[in-house]
């Protein structure tokens, strides 16, 4: 049985081989999201969002290695496909959106022909036939299509890269989104714009959406659900509102205590300690270090990621 209608991720295990050892990144990530739903993964950097997000794009490369775990994706696993069939889900089913959008353009090609060249990947018709689509994809992100389509990336302001990122993104349909800090690399009045835009977009489009921030606002803001990871683990998910009003996991609730209030600059109480060393991590539940509640079993037995209430999971061995 699979959790989610379109995407059912489980014990997903991704390792990179460094000079330093072996980096165990994820730790067997679980993870599901239903069509059209928007699923918001918060966790401090270096807890496995980003390599969560290029493994169900299957773009982990060396020193990299996805070592377990399955990815179903629409009914298929994501990991057992060979590269053409993976060539046509990316691009055409799934697509991802990053924190440096400028990077991620191609510096040498304007900006109509890359997203002409999207769409016609995406629809398996030639570059010309694309080009057509080319205006109404930037006229949907509210650029001005004549006055973009023949600058180049380094053109671009980060918020109108960031909107031809999107173009690029939804011009071909796909079921899921994946935006990797989508705002973080832009100015706070830009990030609201954008934020706004996509919201808007993918409520037309009908998109599944993995929102990945390391802003707990912004996630339950824009998101059905929030997924929170820690250490290369996703320890709790839950309703978005539900994980601010009723967090059950000891790091879940210190997050939720560092955020600062509005009007009165609040300590940073929530965790001490610090992210350990993925090389190295700590035993079972890689967050017993810094935890106030641990006891005997926490660091013997990683704990999994149980059903608590209705649509509300913790890995917690408190919970068990
Ligand atoms: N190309 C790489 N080479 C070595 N280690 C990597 C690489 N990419 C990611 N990692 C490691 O994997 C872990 C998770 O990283 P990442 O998913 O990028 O975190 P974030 O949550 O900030 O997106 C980190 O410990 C990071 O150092
Ligand atoms: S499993 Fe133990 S160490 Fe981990 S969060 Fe729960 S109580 Fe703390
Ligand atoms: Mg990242």
């Amino acid at each position: 049985m699979t959790r989610g209608s379109l995407v059912d991720i489980s014990k997903l295990r991704v390792i990179f081989h460094t000079y330093r050892g072996t980096i165990k990144a994820l730790n067997g990530v679980e993870l599901w999201l239903n069509e059209e739903e928007r699923l918001g993964v918060v966790g401090e950097t270096g807890c496995g969002k980003s390599v969560t997000a290029l493994s169900i794009m299957r773009l982990i490369e060396q020193p990299g290695e996805i070592i377990d775990g399955k990815i179903w994706f629409n009914g298929k696993d994501l990991l057992q496909l060979s590269e053409d069939e993976m060539d046509k889900v990316r691009g055409r089913q799934i697509s991802m959106i990053f924190q440096e959008p400028i990077a991620a353009l191609n510096p040498v090609f304007k900006v109509g022909f890359q997203i002409a060249e999207t769409i016609a990947h995406s629809q398996n018709i030639s570059i010309n036939d694309a080009y057509t689509q080319v205006r109404e994809a930037l006229e949907m992100v509210g650029l001005d299509w004549q006055r973009t389509i023949d600058l180049y990336a380094h053109e671009l302001s980060g918020g109108m890269a960031q909107r031809v990122m999107i173009a690029m993104a939804l011009a071909v349909r796909p079921k899921l989104l994946i935006a990797d800090e989508p705002t973080s690399a832009l100015d706070v009045t830009i990030q609201a714009q954008i934020l706004e835009l996509l919201d808007k977009l993918v409520s037309v489009g009908k998109n599944a959406v993995i929102l990945i921030t390391h802003d707990l606002g912004i996630a339950s803001e824009f998101c059905d659900r929030v997924a929170v990871m820690y250490a290369g683990n996703v320890i709790e998910v839950a309703p978005s509102q539900e994980i601010f009003n009723e967090p059950l996991h000891p790091y879940t609730k210190g997050l939720i205590d560092s955020i600062p209030v509005v009007g009165r600059a609040k300590e940073l109480t929530g965790i001490a300690g610090v992210v350990p060393d993925l090389v190295d991590p700590p035993s079972g539940c890689r967050f017993h270090p810094r935890c106030k509640h641990a006891f005997e079993r926490c660091n013997l037995e990683l704990p999994e990621l149980v059903q608590i209430k209705a649509n509300h999971y913790v890995a917690c061995h408190l919970y068990h």
